[in-house]
């Protein structure tokens, strides 16, 4: 590979000091950022040593000797997104200092509202041509606020880049365990005959959050919830679980899956949408989301949402699809769990005798095992792992059995940590293998079913609850499992 630049928009901000260097960190202790440079961009006057004291005092203490390797390959250019002549400016800037033919990588981790012009200038001053080398546009989310922004997003930044040259980040496909639910499902044959609505009752996926607003209540407050994961995210993560096995693994014959399941998602109306969501707020134990920095007095944005989806194909018809995702919740976990139906017969755990509400008593406290569901579960923070949820007889001279459970567990196993999602995303990027970033017609899709609870909220279906700082989140989002057998695990 020759030469290549990243040039990293919004190069001050948090994501930058705190997922992006880290990655790029990461990348070059693993020799994957030969020839790489990069190049921060923010507005403010700033020379190259500042920028990269300031970078470093963000990185651990163990990691710092890495990152010292790196830091004679960051530099630091002041330019004004907005401003064409500092565009041009930016653009000759560059060319100087790379001073040869090479490919180049911008990133955009700025404001979204910058995407449109920012790339509008690049392109006037030949920034997007690719005469001397490669030139890709890596977009971070939220790509929009609902369909009709993304899509004139799209269609403004297409006007100078051809689609292979647009990244569109969603950073949960950069997580390995996100990426193995392709491989659990496609490369072991015994999963694909259960997988449809035959033997699934319902997927259930969670990706619960403790910390609360951290400093972006400005940002979180005009998003709230549902679009600032849900859309992405979990969409993702549904899409990926629910889709077709591509015929092969070219990126656009995984992409072109995706985007069925999503297009399959059911649009719910106003009274869907009251029967389907739940929209809660945060209130007491380590705090109020309203009691936050940037949020507005009297805020109704969710910071828990909880949704029952259907994705109305011919596999999935009438499964539901519990999403459910809030902040401060009780811990971090983020999880999907495939749980099949339940036997068909009650042969065993049947004591001779017993009344029905002692019946009910022991098989709620645990100690019998009756028609309980296997459950498939892919659990991917905060320590990855697979897991399934079984019966076995408990020894002794009863037929009795008992609840047990299979586990994988990926660090144990492969004796450390997986590389942070930002890693492979950058090489991907890098090597222009466009799998692990969105089309535009993902997002689109994405943003058409969001924007359907968003209506209908509007409309005053599914009022704003409350739930404790550091719970599990409302009571209220049980009754989305009506009709079907089971609660929310954890
Ligand atoms: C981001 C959201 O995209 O994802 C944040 O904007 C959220 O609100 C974060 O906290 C969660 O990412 P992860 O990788 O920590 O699960």
């Amino acid at each position: 590979m020759g030469p290549r630049t990243i040039v990293i928009f919004g190069a001050t901000g948090d994501l930058t000091r705190r997922k992006l260097i880290p990655a790029l960190v990461g990348l070059n202790a693993r020799q994957a950022l030969e020839g790489v440079r990069i190049v921060g961009v923010s507005r403010r006057e700033r020379s190259d040593e500042t920028f990269v004291a300031s970078l470093r005092e963000a990185i651990p203490e163990a990691r710092r000797e890495d990152f010292d390797a790196l830091a004679p390959r960051i530099h630091y250019r002041a330019a004004d997104l907005t401003s064409p002549d500092a565009m041009a400016a930016l653009e000759r800037s560059l060319c100087e200092l790379e001073g040869e033919d090479g490919g180049r990588l911008y990133y955009f981790s700025t404001s979204p509202s910058l995407f449109e012009l920012a790339t509008n200038h690049l392109a006037a001053v030949g920034a997007t041509a690719e005469d001397k080398g490669f030139r890709r546009f890596v977009y971070e989310k939220p790509f929009g606020t609902d369909l009709p922004s993304a899509r004139a997003l799209n269609a403004a930044i297409l006007k100078h880049l051809r689609e292979d040259q647009v990244f569109r980040i969603d950073h949960y496909l950069g997580k390995e365990t996100v990426q193995n639910i392709l491989g659990l499902r496609f490369h072991n044959a015994i999963f694909e005959p259960l997988w449809n609505r035959h033997h699934v009752e319902l997927v259930q996926i969670t990706m619960a959050e403790p910390l609360g607003m951290e400093g972006r209540g400005d940002f979180y407050d005009p998003t709230g919830a549902l679009r600032d994961v849900v859309q992405n995210h979990m969409l993702q993560m549904l899409a990926l679980t629910a889709m077709e096995a591509p015929a092969t693994l070219d990126p656009e014959a995984v992409r072109d899956q995706k985007v069925r399941v999503l297009r399959a998602l059911r649009i719910p109306d106003r009274e869907n949408v009251a029967r389907d969501s739940v929209r809660a707020q945060y209130v007491g134990g380590e705090g109020a989301y309203l009691d936050e920095p940037g949020v507005a007095k009297g805020s109704t944005t969710e910071t828990y949402v909880a949704l029952r989806a259907y994705v109305d194909n011919w596999r999935w018809s009438g499964v539901p699809f519990l999403l459910r995702h809030g902040k401060r919740l009780k811990a971090k976990h983020t999880e999907i769990q495939v749980q099949f139906r339940t036997a068909p017969i009650q042969l065993f755990n049947r004591p001779p005798g017993l009344s029905d509400a002692e019946l009910r008593r022991l098989l709620d406290d645990g100690s019998l095992c009756q028609l309980r569901p296997n459950v498939l579960s892919i659990r991917l923070q905060p320590s990855p792992a697979i897991g399934l949820s079984f019966g076995v007889k408990r020894p002794g001279s009863q037929m009795t059995m008992t609840p047990a459970q299979l586990d994988f567990d990926y660090d144990e196993h492969f004796g450390g940590s997986a590389p942070p999602a930002y890693e492979p995303l950058f090489e991907d990027a890098l090597e222009g293998d466009p799998t692990l970033f969105l089309r535009a017609d993902e997002i689109e899709a994405s943003w058409r079913f969001v924007d359907a609870f968003r209506a209908g909220w509007d409309a005053g279906a599914a009022p704003v609850v409350n739930y404790e700082s550091g719970s599990w989140g409302p009571s209220e989002a049980d009754r989305l499992f009506q009709g079907c057998e089971g609660t929310w695990r954890p």
